[in-house]
């Protein structure tokens, strides 16, 4: 089946059309987790530059921009997926009454919408996937509008899609050479998945735990008290004064540090982060015997140590960027393990922004081997990591035979900006 995805949670406007080929409602042992799935056509457009002023994203910024931006995407994805075809598309008017209602508060899209749909027919796909949650209201309406609007229009099933199992599928999914060759399309397996899958889920917004025992039903293992994870890079960044977003700033930084210590060559890297740093922060719920986390501590932590340094270099920004990212790492890591123990998972999947961290893709793959070497580690490719349609559409794809049911949601296709995989057990 093909499938055509949107994705407007935060501050991305992204579009897929993924042909996918398996069963995913195979009842026989893990045929329902083998599939493999052809990008024909994917495009995405960042706002970061347009939020940056702001140091953070500004969810009515956000939708305007997603309106602004859906129509002349999903042209362009249509056309690389050669399933855009010229030609008059007469709508009839109870069904135009109904879109214009469905658009009734995404200002600028409706007449651009009218515009597309008319002049073309109705493309070859057979569902539309869209996130509905978690994420920014705002901006989650205007994706979901604009699919009930397609799918109206052109008739397809519509699937509403959890973002985190995006970024889940996104992990799991490895680029496949085997599948026969479609010229430079990007192809991609899911295939082979060791169950329970234990996936760390980190990004702005999010930083849980979430066990898969059966697939795509999820529990959870644990989660932040207070910020999550990437909330806590930006933070820190804004502190240091680097822009939005923050997280690759401050792995820069970090970096840098790393590299400058590696030159003077005094010490290993490990024994350096041990021992060579003056700036020392804390290690929030490290010890404690729960999976929960906690990053707000960590954040005032900082807070308090940059008033004790009124004029600060470049230099000590480094430091400070340097022991933040470990600290963060090191508990990332120790609830990592502590829930691979406690739920004997044969799988581990990093997903979310933050799993574009260098650092954090080092230390675990480094501990995994070392620790668990009988885990599997799926870390998604680069151009998965952060938010993208691409994942959207292979979620979509599980769920639509799932009575385009959204894991946590309901088939009412509404934004739900607190969505969640699961509740704790
Ligand atoms: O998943 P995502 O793209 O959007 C949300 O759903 O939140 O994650 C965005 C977050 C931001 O907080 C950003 O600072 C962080 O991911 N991030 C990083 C890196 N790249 C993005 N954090 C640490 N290191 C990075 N290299
Ligand atoms: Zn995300």
């Amino acid at each position: 089946m093909k499938i055509l995805a949107i994705e407007t949670s935060c501050d991305e406007t992204a579009i897929a059309i993924l042909k996918c080929e398996g069963d995913p409602s195979s009842t026989l042992g893990a045929g329902e987790r083998n599939a493999t799935f052809t990008v024909l056509g994917n495009a995405l457009l960042s706002q970061i530059e347009i939020h940056k002023e702001y140091g953070g994203v500004f969810p009515a910024l956000a939708k305007r921009e997603h309106a602004k931006n859906l129509v002349p995407i999903l042209e362009a994805v249509l056309e690389e997926a050669e399933l855009l075809h010229e030609d008059t598309q007469a709508i009839p008017e109870e069904v135009r009454a109904t879109v214009s209602e469905i658009l009734a508060r995404e200002p600028g899209l409706t007449e651009a919408f009218f515009e597309f749909v008319s002049e073309c027919e109705t493309p070859d796909i057979d569902a539309i996937a869209v996130t509905s949650g978690p994420g920014l209201e705002p901006a989650l309406w205007v994706g979901i509008n604009f699919a009930k609007a397609l799918a109206l229009i052109w008739n397809k099933q519509l699937v509403a899609v959890n973002h985190m199992e995006g970024h889940i599928l996104a992990a799991l999914a490895k680029e496949s050479t085997n599948t026969p060759p479609f010229g430079t399309r990007l192809n991609l397996v899911i295939n082979g998945v060791e169950l329970p899958v234990l996936a760390l889920l980190i990004s702005g917004g999010h930083t849980e735990l979430v066990l898969m025992k059966e697939w795509l039903e999820y529990e959870l293992i644990g989660q932040t008290r207070d910020d999550a994870v990437g909330e806590a890079f930006d933070k820190v960044a804004r502190m240091l004064g680097l822009p939005y977003p923050g997280g690759p700033e401050i792995s820069r930084l970090a970096e840098q540090n790393r590299a400058s210590r590696r030159r003077l060559g005094t010490v290993s890297e490990g024994a350096e982060e041990e021992h060579g740093s003056a700036i020392i922060l804390p290690r929030p719920m490290i010890d404690s015997m729960t999976c929960d986390f906690s990053f707000a501590g960590l954040k005032t932590a900082v807070l308090y140590l940059l008033k004790k340094i009124p004029d600060i270099n470049e230099k000590e920004k480094q430091h400070i960027a340097h022991e933040f990212e470990n600290a963060v790492t090191d508990v990332l890591w120790k609830k990592t393990a502590q829930a691979l123990k406690e739920t004997g998972a044969k799988t581990l999947v990093i997903g979310g922004g933050v799993s574009a961290n260098t650092h954090i893709r080092r230390v675990f793959k480094e501990n995994i081997s070392r620790e668990f070497p009988d885990v599997s580690l799926n870390i998604p490719s680069a151009e998965l990591t952060t938010d993208n349609a691409i994942m959207i559409a292979l979620a979509g794809f599980y769920r639509a035979s799932r009575q385009s049911q959204p894991a946590g949601g309901s088939t009412d296709f509404i934004a739900n900006g607190n969505l969640s995989l699961a509740k704790k057990p």
